[in-house]
């Protein structure tokens, strides 16, 4: 399969694009090709009206948001790793699932993973799983991935008081990948066979 990884940090040395690439190696050492799109260094503006085809805002958007879209379009899966910043999602991750539409992410599973360096990032689970998904469509996996202390996770030598979290959450991630894949495989089968999933009465979810 092919899957995209999106990291959410707003710092190029944040935890988010660290973890995300860490992801991103295990997951090609299950045999699937990856693509990473890390938003911390990814030049992408917010959303305004040119995305819907504005006159003097739409010109930009093919430039800066046509390989980014053609990369998630053509992928079975992605995985969302979004930092906690004040108890929120970060805006860079909100604005690109605003951005996506249906075309790229509609009826794909979606691994989430969410960072924090204290003890949060449940706020952004439930942010991410109840108000981001609506018009693009993206199936959250049941399993997703809290990464707490996150200075000290997925590192080479954790300290020795959290090397017990780091060991949980590395066989955790094993687990959830796991999970994942199976979600992508039977979802790429469903759009492959199902007409139904698309109707132009019904667009955006309700
Ligand atoms: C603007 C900002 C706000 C933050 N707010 C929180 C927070 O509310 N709760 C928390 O646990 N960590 C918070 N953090 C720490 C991040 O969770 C921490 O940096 C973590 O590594 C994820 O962000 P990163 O990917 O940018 O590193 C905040 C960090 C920033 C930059």
């Amino acid at each position: 399969m092919h899957i995209t990884l999106i990291t959410g940090s707003h710092r190029p040395t944040g935890n988010s694009g660290r973890i995300g690439r860490f992801i991103e190696q295990q997951i090609q050492a299950d045999g699937h090709t990856t693509n990473l799109i890390d938003l911390a260094t990814t030049d992408l503006p917010f959303w305004d009206e040119g995305m819907w085809g504005a006159d003097g805002l739409k010109d930009k958007w093919a430039e800066v948001w046509q390989p980014h879209a053609e990369v998630l379009q053509k992928s079975d899966g992605v995985v969302v790793v979004c930092p906690e910043y004040a108890g929120m999602a970060s805006s860079k991750l909100k604005n690109v699932l605003l951005l996506c539409s249906a075309q790229e992410l509609g009826h794909k599973a979606g691994f989430l993973v969410t960072v924090s360096s204290g003890v949060g990032g449940a706020y952004p689970v439930a942010e991410l799983k109840a108000h981001a998904v609506k018009n693009n469509k993206l199936v959250w996996t049941p399993e997703h991935l809290i990464v707490r202390s996150a200075d000290h996770m997925f590192t080479d030598n954790p300290p020795a008081e959290h090397a017990k979290s780091d060991a949980y959450l590395r066989s955790r991630l094993t687990f959830a990948l796991g999970v994942f894949y199976q979600y992508a495989e039977a979802l790429t089968a469903m759009r492959a066979k199902d007409g139904k999933l698309h109707d132009d009465a019904f667009p955006f979810g309700m």
